[in-house]
């Protein structure tokens, strides 16, 4: 039911968990400020596309929705319209130029400023706010959860923001900024409150987790690498689960993999984008990897940890990708039969090194072909997987209802693979036993044990 005197907030959200997780700090600070949420962009006096750029057709897709919301201004002139993530940090103030009606434009590192913007286009006026903030002294983490929260079984929590590659194909150096790692005090601090609070994962949150690197401020001399700060999360929260997204192979240490055979908060899965798997496509993407570390990565992570899951990215049709390349990373993907992928035909984005300096020289057909060929054996690959675990007995961390209504439970194994179950709804936050009684191309069918 809508209230009269009840302020709105519609917000659409494309893009990655950050983008997921940035939407819900907006969504905080507007609570702040006395809105509540719908689902409904037509009761909404705020309506807030927060976008992602990373290929054309996100890009794309977002724009065609903005262009949209003119009916939304035409039936209320009062209804406030803003862009925010990665197109209004990209195409920033033109986006004005486009869509007279947008009100508000702000970037990725200027959530903080929303109050201020908002309160600017209630007096009429246009919001930009496109800055990039690449110093730990100037940027916030706006993580810290105020206690009425209502928890989850599962929660994001930033741990740094930015990326300092230079991979050339991709937009999110320029769009997201320099690195900048939170504290390791503040993370705890943080985990540990969602613990109480009744969660049992988090899920560490960065453009390149793996990259983060800090100091705790009462041992100044002692650098916190990415695998220690798993490890004091580990020790020093009641927090049941860790996961992360995304790890950067170069910046794959061996005291992360030494954590995997160690640690058991630490799920046994790594999402490891691998992008390519032709040295020569890997040198001109600027991965600061080859073919050959990528397998020896797979293999020390499997020594430590013989059930670990990996998943990947991958790019078909890059700059320059002979046949000879494309058959490099479907030998690869059979070599080391990841359990999942997501696989993307390469999109030139403007500003890359790429975009500027490399002839997109794969036809269209050509890329089309090789993504339908690694799909078809990613598929056959994941269905072996998949059903190579009936009959086993799984710890599901319990999600939710089924998304498709059927009564069931939706749970997430240590493996981050989906199962479906029958179970009490008063289950959800639980870790229950539970037996894989089936497979299917991407989740999985058990019932609970005992
Ligand atoms: N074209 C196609 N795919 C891309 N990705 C990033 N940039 C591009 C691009 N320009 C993919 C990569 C990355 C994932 C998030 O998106 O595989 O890991
Ligand atoms: Fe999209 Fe990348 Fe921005 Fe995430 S960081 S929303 S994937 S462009």
């Amino acid at each position: 039911m809508y209230k009269n005197d009840q302020k709105y907030v519609y917000i659409r959200t494309f893009g990655c968990q950050m983008n997921e997780h940035d939407s819900r700090k907006i969504i905080l600070i507007l609570k702040e400020l006395g809105f509540e949420s719908t689902d409904e962009p037509e009761n909404a006096q705020l309506i807030l596309f927060n976008t992602c750029t990373i290929r054309e057709k996100a890009h794309h897709k977002a724009i065609s929705q903005i262009g949209r919301t003119t009916i939304y201004k035409e039936r209320d002139p009062n209804t406030i319209i803003g862009v925010c993530g990665c197109v209004a940090q990209q195409d920033k103030e033109s986006l004005f130029d486009k869509y007279p009606h947008l009100d508000l434009v702000f970037g990725p590192d200027q959530i903080n400023k929303l109050p201020e913007l908002l309160d600017h286009a209630q007096r009429k006026k246009r919001g930009l706010s496109v800055e990039l903030v690449n110093t730990p002294e100037e940027y916030t983490f706006l993580d810290q959860l105020p206690e009425e929260v209502a928890p989850a079984s599962s929660s994001f929590v930033s741990i740094m923001k930015g990326c300092n590659c230079a991979c050339s194909y991709c937009i999110v150096p320029s769009v997201r900024g320099k690195e900048v790692c939170r504290s390791p005090e503040e993370i705890v601090a943080e985990i540990d409150q969602l613990a109480k609070l009744g969660n049992r994962e988090a899920v560490l949150l960065g453009q390149n987790v793996n990259a983060y690197h800090s100091k705790r401020s009462n041992s100044s001399t002692k650098d916190v690498t990415f695998a220690k700060l798993i490890r004091l999360i580990s020790d020093e929260t009641g927090i049941d689960r860790i996961r992360f997204t995304s790890p950067h192979p170069k910046d794959v240490g061996e005291d992360l993999i030494l954590e995997y055979g160690q640690n058991e908060k630490l799920c046994p899965h790594i999402h490891l984008p691998l992008q390519s798997g032709a040295n020569e496509t890997l040198k001109r993407m600027r991965r600061g990897y080859t073919r050959e570390r990528y397998i020896e990565i797979v293999r020390g992570l499997r020594k430590a940890s013989p059930d670990i899951s990996i998943t990947t990215d991958l790019i078909v049709g890059f700059c320059g990708e002979s046949d000879a390349d494309f058959q490099m990373t479907f030998e690869l993907m059979e070599e080391v039969e990841f359990d999942s992928i997501f696989a993307f035909k390469y999109s030139p984005r403007p500003g890359t090194f790429a975009y500027e300096q490399l002839p997109d020289d794969v036809e269209k057909v050509v890329k089309e072909e090789r993504l339908e060929k690694i799909l078809a054996l990613q598929r056959l690959i994941s269905m072996k997987k998949n059903e190579a675990l009936i009959g086993k007995d799984v710890e599901a961390l319990v999600y939710s209802l089924d998304r498709m209504n059927r009564g069931l439970l939706t749970g997430r194994m240590p493996d981050n693979r989906i199962i479906h179950f029958s179970g009490n709804p008063d289950l959800i936050g639980d870790i229950v036993p539970v037996r894989v009684t089936a497979a299917h191309k991407n989740s999985l069918a058990g019932e609970m044990i005992g």
